[in-house]
């Protein structure tokens, strides 16, 4: 769990965060959100889970009677309201959580990626003078800005993803698929220490397939010619990396070096770009640009990078037109790439870190293209 302190906090900093939003509170279940705000761990299972914040009110916590031991001694205060394995009862909790945090401005949100219509059903049948409205923003403001063990953790996973990386880029070999390869690095990932959640398996593309930005490793085998592009991360309590470099195996199409250079000039463009009180939209055009001008820019065919932290996609979206405004402590990818289509694509992509001097890459593994000699 967080030191004490700093859930606290958290809890504070989101009961201002509701009422600035006009809103009565807030309902969470099981997700990063909830661990991010009370520390607990809970798997979404068919038994809901749900948390009620109310500015000002003790949080209520609605759950199995199975796992109460988990919600003893809090750091915080808290109510709890267990409920038992008969499913026609569970209501009577929801409604008894309800009732209790006398809650005075009926409009209540929820995160619409994470309350389910299981919980949601259970909340309108108990509470039914309650509005629930969505409100992600709300949670996303709160977690978008790292504390420093945050920070600390996303370096953390950098690091162990770079060694693992670096450790088994000798015993890639022509004749190679490209499942053994995302196999070698996973499992490389868990001896350097990653928990072992991974943000996703590896993406391992090869040759035509690495023009997919978005490509599942398959049987393919490596072939002289062709690019190899990585993306991959580590998980450090719950704190996600999330990398891509691509390598060349043994001599490869000039265009495709050229294309290297452009994005990697990109990748240099959008980080140098960043600093608090600039637009996330800026940091993308800033990247895009640079490949628009090369002529590529038909072929960079998504955003140029997505928050990081305890979920592999977040805020801040650094996104085309994006009037976000970066601040001190926010994480995200720089990922510019290009893919040209039925033959190969490169992405390079880093962890970055707004500082109040501008800009701190969390990821370090050379960026240029590397030539991995040709083993049979
Ligand atoms: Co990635
Ligand atoms: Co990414």
């Amino acid at each position: 769990m967080q030191p004490a302190d700093s859930l606290q906090d958290r809890q504070e900093k989101l009961a201002t965060t509701i009422l600035n939003s006009g809103l009565g509170g807030f309902i969470l279940n099981p997700g990063p959100s909830l661990h991010y705000l009370t520390g607990l761990h809970f798997h979404l299972s068919e038994r809901p889970v749900v948390v009620f914040f109310i500015p000002g009110k003790p949080v209520r916590i609605v759950l199995p009677e199975l796992e109460t031991a988990k919600v003893q001694n809090l750091p915080y205060p808290a109510r709890v309201y267990p409920y038992n394995e008969d499913p026609d009862t569970w209501v009577d909790a929801f409604r008894q959580a309800g009732r209790q945090s006398n809650i005075e401005n009926p409009k209540i949100g929820v995160e619409p990626r994470g309350l389910r219509f299981l919980e949601l059903q259970l909340l309108q049948e108990a509470n039914p003078d309650l509005d629930f409205v969505p409100a992600e923003s709300v949670t996303a403001a709160l977690r978008m800005v790292k504390d420093a063990p945050e920070i600390a953790s996303m370096q953390q996973a950098a690091r162990i993803a770079e060694q693992a990386l670096t450790a088994i880029l000798p015993q890639i070999k022509i004749g190679m698929s490209e499942a053994e390869v995302a196999a070698a690095l996973s499992m490389q990932l868990l001896n350097k220490g990653s928990n072992p959640q991974l943000p996703f398996f590896p993406i391992v593309s090869s040759g035509a397939n690495s023009a997919n930005p978005h490509a599942v490793p398959s049987d393919r085998l490596l072939a002289s010619g062709d690019l190899l592009v990585i993306d991959y991360g580590a998980n450090v309590d719950g704190y996600f990396s999330d990398i891509t470099r691509t390598f060349a195996i043994g001599e490869v199409d000039p265009e495709y070096h050229k294309i290297a250079r452009i994005v990697l000039a990109a990748n240099k463009a959008g980080c140098e770009a960043v600093k608090p009180g600039v637009t996330a939209g800026s940091v993308d055009h800033a990247a895009r640009s640079v490949i628009e001008k090369a002529g590529y820019g038909e072929f960079f065919i998504h955003r140029t990078g997505h928050g990081l932290g305890l979920e592999g996609h977040e805020e801040p979206y650094i996104r085309g037109g994006s009037d976000l405004i970066l601040e001190v402590g926010m994480t995200f990818t720089i990922e510019p790439g290009i893919y040209l289509p039925g033959r190969n694509g490169v992405r390079i992509e880093d962890d970055v870190l707004v500082t109040s001097q501008g800009v701190r890459s969390l990821t370090s593994l050379q960026r240029e293209l590397v030539t991995l000699p040709i083993i049979q």
